[in-house]
């Protein structure tokens, strides 16, 4: 069985004992950014890919990453090594870097150095009935954060208006929540991107989301299907009119949305286990992963 694993500074523990001090702007602010990625047959999957968006994130909030590419990689797979996992199981891999402990003082500049945190556990199980029939969205009341506030491109330690929306539209009896922004564009869902076909087009929202890697997999996958995926603004009002929804995210990979609640209450059905666009991205998403892992063999983690 895998064991969690935390990994602090170089300190690498069970999960349950790692430690951060109550000082450090990662906790008192969200002042971080972080990763997610999983390992498939023991292979890392988009480890660079997910790097560079980690840079990404720290440039937009002006945050200096004192580690290399080789810093993250050893520590990443030094905590995933303790996990201790078979070569039949996979992990999930969480890495934050946060502006480190400092007074408590808003400026960063008070910071004093950083922290690197390694989260290591078992890829969550999969729930079978969210894949068959699939899940249920509620749009929420409340918006996501404007791009002009805080870009949703910088995946940040601080999802409070994820969680928020979140948690309005579990209260609904949802799964998760799809939220709009202040024009009433649709963004994204509190951890995944969102698609829809509407007028028999692949669509999925270009603005108000973070820049999900499963989503830029798949429209290359699409593409190469000879299907052109639509990345564009999606007004609420069009929703009305989509005949299959599903969300994408690394641990989730191509989750198709069964029903899909509006904010007057009427609740849009989509067909089980998604509908024949769903299903395709199901198929080549899973079809690109056994490719990967044929091609990838020598870099297996365990
Ligand atoms: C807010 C948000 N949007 C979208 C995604 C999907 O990104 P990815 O496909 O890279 O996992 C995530 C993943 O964590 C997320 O947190």
């Amino acid at each position: 069985m895998v064991r969690s694993i935390g990994y602090v500074n170089g300190v690498v523990t069970d999960l349950a004992d790692a430690r951060i001090p109550v000082l450090d702007r990662g906790f008192l602010y969200g002042d971080s950014v972080y990763e997610v990625f999983r390992t498939y047959c023991g292979i890392p999957f988009l480890f660079d890919e997910h790097f560079d968006r980690l840079l990404n994130s720290a440039k937009l909030a002006g945050m200096i990453i004192p580690y290399s590419r080789e810093d993250i990689y050893a520590a990443t797979h030094q905590a995933a090594m303790a996990a201790h996992a078979d070569a039949g199981e996979d992990i999930y891999v969480r890495y934050q870097i946060t502006r480190g402990v400092g007074p408590i003082d808003l400026n960063p500049e008070a910071s004093q150095g950083s922290t690197l945190i390694v989260i290591v556990k078992a890829v969550p199980g999969r729930n079978p009935e969210h894949y068959d029939p699939g899940i249920t969205l509620a749009v929420p009341e409340l918006r996501r954060n404007s791009i002009n506030s805080l870009n949703p491109n910088i995946k940040s330690g601080n999802y409070l208006n994820n969680i928020i929306a979140l948690a309005e539209a579990r209260k609904s009896g949802a799964d998760d929540c799809l939220m709009l922004d202040a024009a009433e564009q649709v963004t994204e869902c509190s951890n995944s991107n969102c698609w829809f076909v509407l007028d028999n087009k692949v669509v999925t929202p270009e603005d108000g989301n973070l820049n999900g890697l499963t989503r830029r997999t798949l429209i290359d996958l699409y593409g190469r299907a000879g299907i052109r995926v639509e990345l564009r603004r999606v007004q609420y009002e069009e929703l009305e009119n989509a005949t299959e929804c599903f969300i994408t995210s690394a641990t989730r990979e191509v989750m198709p949305v069964a029903r899909l609640k509006l904010l007057d209450g009427r609740c849009l059905h989509f067909e089980n286990g998604g509908g024949p666009r769903t299903r395709l991205a199901m198929g080549l998403y899973g079809e690109m992963v056994r490719e990967f892992v044929q091609t990838h063999e020598t870099s297996r983690w365990h």
